[in-house]
């Protein structure tokens, strides 16, 4: 039987041999061959076009600010820096974006020229409405974030986690997931930020950003993905 069956396999390879000793045969492959490659590379170019720019076109969905807000211009003022908009409450919770409270002092009557203020002492403070901001670093509800562990126990810096927003002269246009309703800041604004590689510690900050930092933090070597009671460190 195991005779036969070779026979047959050498009757096959034969044939299959046959074809590729004439020179014919030979230059079709090659013809083929360079096809392939060009598809290959037209597909490639397609599905990176497709990646990086019509993807993430069509997956954020841009908001702008309701207004304009400029950081540096204000910390230049006498008597301002960043508590007098962002501070702990006396319970120790963060008041994060400020209120109209904050601003009221200063602008219950227009100051300057510009647009972006006569607009939001139109619309906001002389109606007393709120400004809806949108928060660029803001975590799904699941997460539980403190900022007098990190600000007050580990005196760490807000361009950590932020970036230079507080020297900023504009604020950015928010970009939000249109799947998930997260703001971008989290996934990180560019492929490599999602390939996980980042420049700057605020390029993201994913699951895997906040625990990188707390295993070199603590020198804990065990990864939240092992550790079971570690989930809710961070989840509610
Ligand atoms: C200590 C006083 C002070 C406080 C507090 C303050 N501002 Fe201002 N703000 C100013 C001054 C002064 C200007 C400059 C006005 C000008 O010359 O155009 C200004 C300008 C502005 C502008 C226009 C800037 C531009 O470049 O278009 C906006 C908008 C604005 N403030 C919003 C706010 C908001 C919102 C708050 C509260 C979160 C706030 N301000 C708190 C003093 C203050
Ligand atoms: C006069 C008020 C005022 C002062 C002073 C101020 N900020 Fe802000 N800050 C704002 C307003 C208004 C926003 C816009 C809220 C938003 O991001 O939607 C903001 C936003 C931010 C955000 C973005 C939060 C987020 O994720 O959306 C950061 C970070 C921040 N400020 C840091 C700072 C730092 C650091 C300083 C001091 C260098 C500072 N701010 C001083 C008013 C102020
Ligand atoms: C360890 C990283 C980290 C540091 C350091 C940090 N933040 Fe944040 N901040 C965050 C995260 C994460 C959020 C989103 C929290 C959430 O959505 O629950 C946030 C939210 C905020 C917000 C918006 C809060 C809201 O929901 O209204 C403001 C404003 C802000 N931070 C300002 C600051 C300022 C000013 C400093 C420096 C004094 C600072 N942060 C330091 C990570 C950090
Ligand atoms: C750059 C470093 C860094 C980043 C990024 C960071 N953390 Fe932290 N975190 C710390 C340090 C340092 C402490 C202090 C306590 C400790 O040593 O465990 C802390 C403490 C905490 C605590 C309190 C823990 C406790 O035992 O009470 C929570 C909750 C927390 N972080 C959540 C987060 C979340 C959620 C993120 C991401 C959105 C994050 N952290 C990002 C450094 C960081
Ligand atoms: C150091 C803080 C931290 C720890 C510890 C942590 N997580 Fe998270 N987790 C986050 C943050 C921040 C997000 C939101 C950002 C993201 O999607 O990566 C998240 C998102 C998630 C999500 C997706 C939820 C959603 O709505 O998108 C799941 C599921 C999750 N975590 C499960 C876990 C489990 C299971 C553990 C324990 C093994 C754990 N996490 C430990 C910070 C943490």
């Amino acid at each position: 039987m195991s005779q036969t069956d070779n026979t047959t396999k050498e009757a096959a390879a034969e044939a299959a041999e046959a074809p590729s000793s004439d020179n014919n045969g030979h230059k079709k492959a090659n013809g083929s061959g360079g096809l392939v490659i060009l598809f290959f590379f037209i597909g490639l170019g397609a599905s990176m076009i497709l990646g990086w720019v019509i993807f993430p076109a069509l997956l954020y969905s841009k908001k702008p600010q309701p207004i304009d807000f400029n950081h540096a211009l204000h910390m230049k003022l006498e008597g301002i820096n960043c508590e007098s908009c962002h501070f702990f409450r006396e319970d120790g919770t963060y008041s994060g974006v400020p209120r109209l409270a904050q601003c009221v002092r200063c602008h219950k009557e227009v100051q300057g020229e510009t647009r972006h203020e006569a607009v939001f002492v139109e619309k906001y403070v002389s109606t007393g409405r709120e400004v809806p901001w949108l928060v660029y670093s803001r975590q799904p509800d699941c997460v539980f974030f403190s900022h007098a562990a990190h600000v007050k126990l580990a005196k760490m810096d807000c361009v950590t986690c932020h970036g230079h927003i507080g020297e900023s002269t504009h604020l950015k246009i928010y970009e939000e997931n249109r799947l998930t309703g997260y703001s971008r800041d989290i996934w990180g604004k560019n492929l490599e930020n999602w390939l996980a590689l980042k420049r700057n510690p605020w390029d993201r900050m994913k699951m895997d950003d906040c625990a990188e930092c707390h295993m070199e933090e603590t020198g804990r070597k065990t990864s939240i993905s092992t550790e079971k009671d570690g989930c809710f460190v961070c989840h509610k």
